[in-house]
């Protein structure tokens, strides 16, 4: 069975919703909290550590109950059976799509073609811990006998973004090995790299999902022939191993089938730091904090999976996300982190989001004439605040914004705490009330600069208050964000999981490689015939 097949725009609902738009659109959110003392409550979720507060957006009850039926009309719930059954939902590159197995516990049962893969899964699950725990205890040591002290990640897009946000999130957890990413093909990236490590004491992860990808090859060459000026060939496999479905390209590229990791085609690239992708997150944190990841991440599927879509913070997430992309057409999203440690997130959610959702034809084949894939992109609070935060209050553009909090400091430096949670929540309520005019008179500012000091308010965002950034946590909000993508790509009739986008500039590219080898010869418009004639030139 395939996905459900239904062009939003033609629902019930979305002519209903766009009747509401016209009659709804100026209405003030400050007015709806002063009609309904319990606006707040009605709009936010409480679900395990999670509480997330909706009620700063521009909508009402009938917003809502439209929403709701939007995603009853395109048969959301449908969409959910069928990713979760194992279907072949990416359609267009005929494979299931199942992140979810990877974090299910070993009594599930997740069908591909009619063959469970739970066992699979587990058996790569042991094969990291015991893997882990070798590295950790230094029980496994390099070609001189010392045992490891640093772990080098090499892989790109989601070979990279997932394992390097989460290190970096979860560095509070972290025991006594130090990891690098490698991920850009500019060997300065690399070198760089190089310099902070030691032949003798480096274990190298090569990442890479079908072993192809000119980034992370060339980067996996270049450490491997630093590696061998005063290493044997031998001794590549005591300190290489990889994580990848072509086993037969990583056994000519020399690593030990011992030390290999499968994964499998139905793990999205951008959605695998469940899978052995996420084996430096395991070094780094410990097998036990790597599975309590996991663990979150399945508790969010189970919220996402069974609960009535009112209450479900990923399917309400991402109506609320539709609202603003179709209707007030709002072209980006912002997300912001009250925490330094979640530095990556946005980062991160970048692929996730826009490698998804950046779609302009529907599961038919046909172009679409409505808004897909929202921009996304954020830092964390307070640094935004003296940063780009002057545009979301005074802007001329519609920004809606998610702010994620955790109650509880990690190193509990309570006045620290108090004074970025202070920020946190005066953001979002400066945010929806604004300044008016007759406040800064009330300021006692010069007539002059009062227009200079207004703000119009009214600007919506969503609280994620989370109790406190453990593994577990930080594997349901990645798991929210994942399932809000997938809500979002069925609602607009899209293919979520393919990425062909990706693949013309690395066509090109390799064209351009040729040319400077001379071994090809290319046509090229006249900007790039320049271009490339300065390069050769200059270089
Ligand atoms: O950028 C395209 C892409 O295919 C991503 O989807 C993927 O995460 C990345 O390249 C890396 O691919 P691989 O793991 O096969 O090296």
């Amino acid at each position: 069975m395939a996905l459900p097949n239904v062009n939003p725009t033609a629902t019930p609902s979305w002519k209903k919703l766009g009747e509401h738009f016209d009659k709804t659109k100026s209405i003030k959110m400050k007015d709806l909290f002063a009609k309904d003392s319990d606006r707040a409550n009605k709009f936010s979720i409480k679900w395990d550590d999670f509480y997330v507060d909706f009620s700063k957006n521009r909508i009402t009850e009938e917003t809502f109950k439209y929403l709701l039926e939007l995603a009853d009309d395109v048969r959301l719930k449908d969409a959910i059976q069928s990713q979760f059954s194992g279907e072949k939902i990416n359609q267009t590159e005929g494979r299931a799509v199942l992140h979810t197995a990877l974090r299910a516990p070993e009594s599930a049962v997740f069908e591909v073609d009619g063959k469970n893969v739970i066992p699979e899964v587990y058996d790569v699950k042991r094969k990291i811990e015991a893997f882990t725990n070798e590295v950790i205890s230094g029980e496994r040591k390099g070609f001189s006998g010392k045992p490891f002290t640093h772990v080098v990640n090499i892989g790109i897009g989601g070979s990279d973004l997932g394992p390097a946000m989460v290190v970096d999130s979860l560095q509070y957890y972290k025991n006594h090995l130090t990891t690098h990413f490698v991920s850009n093909v500019d060997g300065d990236h690399v070198n760089e790299v190089i310099k902070k490590i030691n032949r003798e004491t480096t274990l190298f992860v090569v990442v890479s999902k079908t072993f192809t990808t000119q980034e992370t090859i060339s980067n996996a060459n270049t450490i491997k022939s630093w590696f061998l000026e005063s290493a044997e060939e031998e001794d590549i496999a005591k300190h290489f191993v990889a994580v990848s479905t072509n086993l037969d390209a990583v056994k000519s590229f020399g690593i030990d089938e011992n030390n290999v990791f499968p994964m499998w085609d139905w793990v999205g690239g951008r959605f695998s730091l469940w899978s052995a992708v996420g084996l430096s997150i395991s070094l780094a944190v410990g097998y036990n904090n790597y599975d309590s990841l996991l663990t979150g991440a399945h508790k969010m599927d189970q919220h996402f999976k069974n609960e009535d879509f009112s209450n479900n913070i990923p399917v309400v997430l991402g109506l609320i996300s539709i609202w603003y992309n179709n209707f007030f057409k709002a072209e980006s999203e912002a997300i912001i982190p009250y925490s330094q440690y979640l530095n990556q997130f946005a980062t991160y959610l970048q692929q996730g989001i826009m490698e998804s959702n950046g779609k302009s034809v529907d599961r038919n084949g046909n172009p679409i004439d409505y808004e897909t894939g929202t921009l996304i992109w954020g830092e964390p609070g307070t640094n935004s605040q003296h940063a780009f935060f002057q545009l979301i209050h005074q802007g001329t553009k519609l920004i809606p914004a998610d702010f994620i909090g955790f109650v509880k400091s990690l190193h509990g430096n309570q006045d620290h705490q108090d004074k970025l949670i202070s920020n946190f929540l005066a953001q979002t309520e400066a945010l929806l009330n604004g300044k008016t005019k007759e406040q800064v008179i009330a300021e006692g500012t010069e007539e002059a600069i009062i227009p200079f000091k207004v703000f119009s308010g009214n600007k919506p965002t969503n609280t994620i208050f989370i109790n406190k950034l453990t593994p577990e946590s930080l594997g349901k909000l990645i798991a929210m964000y994942e399932h809000k993508i997938f809500v979002q790509g069925v609602i607009w009739n899209i293919f979520s999981y393919d990425q062909f986008g990706v693949e013309l500039g690395k066509q090109l590219a390799n064209k351009i490689l040729k040319e400077f080898s001379g071994e090809a010869k290319n046509e090229h418009d006249g900007s790039t015939a320049n271009l490339l004639s300065y390069y050769k030139q200059q270089s």
